[in-house]
């Protein structure tokens, strides 16, 4: 873990050299001002020596000269490479996630995974500042701040050296009980942030089930969990201070009254008690923050173990190490003897598929909810690799295309519409780097969308809001099916992509779909099994396995469970 961790400075070495440098001069500076109370009050301020009193002020002014440069060298350095790692693993997090495969996410909250992203790697940068900082200026500090002690008189030294220790005990437990109260205010933390995300999300179903008050209640004890830790860890650190000041104070009369003895009998002067006792009270600080690191460095383990959980997770999908370059479309897609169980899952979803799609063909899946269609048309994006059985487009294993040239050959239009917070324009045009403002305009009017753009607020240039909520299902849908029709791929992934509309936007959305449909080779998951009665070959899939296939008379002829569902749907109308 220390050595990963490592891993993260190594690029910044050279200006951690020097950040290290820079500690060493300001801990020796900090030393020197502290010993350099000794001739001030001995030799200057006693008035015994004339060309001290001219060098002590230079020498200060030179030596604060020198530290602030340092101070500031070493501060700048550690700021900037401690934000230069925060980003260093927010960009690697964030392109492992995006290389996960969509099964990845199926098991992740949202939630969390941002929680990883912001919050664990504050947690991890301040952990490794600290302990750059804390071991090398703190030390530093320390080492040449006893040098000075016993430089001064060795034998007060010693016997201050006793009182340290009863000053370190009340640290190491003030800082266990904040620990833990700051852990347990971490996780009602969490909690809060998930339920805020899941409420606010699901607002229109929280106030449909008149759920209001009851997530007020819920919401209410986790903040109030929060509070009561966030209260006792205050509590701790307001008390430790007083206790603290108690312990030093009664070592400083310790010193006041066995140092004052040593002065009055001529075996030490003011000046060396004076700079002896400063000297002790500037360790104070560099021995509190060392005990202090301790804690960050253990929550900054911790976050680093929720991070590399998520860089070490092995990435389901992958490009081959040399993907074959692929020609446009023009022949056929090809299941061979698929299978796929879902991770975690003990059942197959699909069993044994036999499928060819020929270029220019409209293929229909058919089959109950839950046999496995989605799934299915999901294989073709190669969003999972089958768990055995191959799947060729033009004869070349998709495991050995690249997935962004597989995918510049598809458009796929699902369901759940994705929209995002971004202008209408933005939104048909995604993934385009230069749009055609006119090209957008003539699409959506193929589209259907047209008519109802104009008629919004700033036409083409209105943001939609967070996942479209401005715009109806079939507006939204119509979008999606724009940015199909951009896309222009030469084959087309339909999933249901009526299923939630009222009639009158199905109609036209159904009009858009068969436009879109014109000139492509298409697999088509429909609803409404009217929609697709004209498919070149329908499919149906009972349990993750293909029962039947052939035209829709064929098969309305054959019998079994397309006959079935077509009855039942005709019932209906
Ligand atoms: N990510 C997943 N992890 C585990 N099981 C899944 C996942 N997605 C779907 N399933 C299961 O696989 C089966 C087929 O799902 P799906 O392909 O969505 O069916 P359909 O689209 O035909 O309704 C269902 O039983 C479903 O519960
Ligand atoms: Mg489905």
């Amino acid at each position: 873990m220390y050595r990963r961790l490592l891993e993260f400075l190594l690029p910044y070495k050279g200006k951690l050299f020097v950040a290290v440098i820079c500690m060493v001069i300001l801990a020796a500076c900090t030393a020197t001002l502290a010993w350099a109370l000794q001739p001030m009050l001995d030799e200057v301020l006693s008035g015994k020596n004339k060309t001290y009193i001219y060098m002590m002020p230079i020498g200060i002014i030179i030596l604060y000269l020198i530290k602030g440069t340092a101070y500031y060298g070493q501060a700048s350095l550690m700021a900037y490479i401690g934000q230069r790692i925060i980003y260093d693993i927010r960009k690697k997090i964030y392109n492992q996630l995006t290389s996960q495969s969509l099964s990845f996410f199926t098991h992740r909250k949202t939630g969390e995974l941002l929680g990883r992203i912001t919050y664990d790697v504050t947690l991890l940068q301040s952990a490794v500042s600290t302990t750059v900082t804390s071991l090398m200026r703190d030390i530093m500090s320390i080492i040449f701040l006893l040098g000075v002690i016993f430089y001064q008189d060795w034998l007060l030294a010693l016997f201050a050296l006793i009182v340290f220790p009863i000053m370190v005990y009340p640290l190491v437990r003030f800082g266990q009980r904040m620990r833990k109260a700051s852990y347990n205010g971490q996780v009602a933390m969490g909690n809060m942030s998930s339920l805020v995300e899941e409420t606010v999300g699901g607002m229109r179903v929280v106030k449909a089930f008149g759920m209001e008050t009851y997530e007020r209640k819920r919401f209410k004890e986790i903040t109030k969990d929060f509070m009561t830790h966030q209260v006792r860890a205050l509590k701790v650190q307001a008390l430790s201070f007083p206790v603290m000041e108690l312990v030093a104070g009664i070592g400083i009369a310790g010193v006041i009254l066995y140092g004052g003895l040593r002065v009055a009998s001529g075996e030490a002067t003011a000046g060396m008690l004076m700079s002896f006792i400063v000297s002790l009270l500037m360790l104070y600080d560099p021995v509190r923050r060392l005990s202090r690191a301790n804690n960050e460095i253990q929550q900054g383990l911790a976050a680093a173990e929720r991070i590399f959980d998520i860089l070490d997770t092995h990435i389901e999908v992958k490009d081959a190490l040399n993907p074959l370059p692929i020609k446009p479309f023009k022949e056929s897609i090809v299941f061979e003897n698929v299978s796929l169980t879902y991770p975690q899952a003990s059942r197959a979803v699909l069993r044994g598929i036999d499928l060819r799609v020929k270029s220019g063909e409209v293929v229909a899946l058919v089959g109950r909810s839950g046999a496995g269609k989605t799934t299915l048309a999901n294989m073709v994006l190669r969003f999972m690799d089958p768990s055995s059985g191959t799947i060729y487009l033009d004869g070349t294993n998709l495991r050995d295309i690249a997935q962004a040239d597989l995918r510049a050959e598809m458009a796929l239009v699902t369901q759940e519409i994705v929209l995002f917070n971004d202008t209408v324009l933005h939104n048909i045009a995604y993934g385009h780097e230069d749009i055609d403002r006119e090209k957008v305009i003539a699409i959506a009017k193929i589209a259907n969308a047209h008519e109802f753009i104009e008629k919004l607020e700033q036409g083409y240039d209105t943001l939609v809001g967070e996942r479209g909520v401005i715009l109806s299902g079939g507006q939204r849908q119509r979008l999606s099916l724009a940015r199909a029709l951009l896309k222009d791929a030469p084959i087309l992934v339909l999933d249901e992509a009526t299923s939630s509309l009222d009639t009158e936007s199905e109609r036209l959305v159904q009009q858009a779909i068969d436009k879109l449909m014109q000139g492509r080779t298409v697999i088509v998951i429909a609803h409404r099994l009217s929609t697709i009665r004209h498919a070149d070959k329908i499919v149906v899939l009972d349990q993750g396995k293909i029962v039947q296939s052939g035209s829709h008379n064929d098969l309305l002829e054959e019998g079994g469970i397309y006959a079935e569902l077509h009855q039942l749907q005709f019932e209906d109308n």
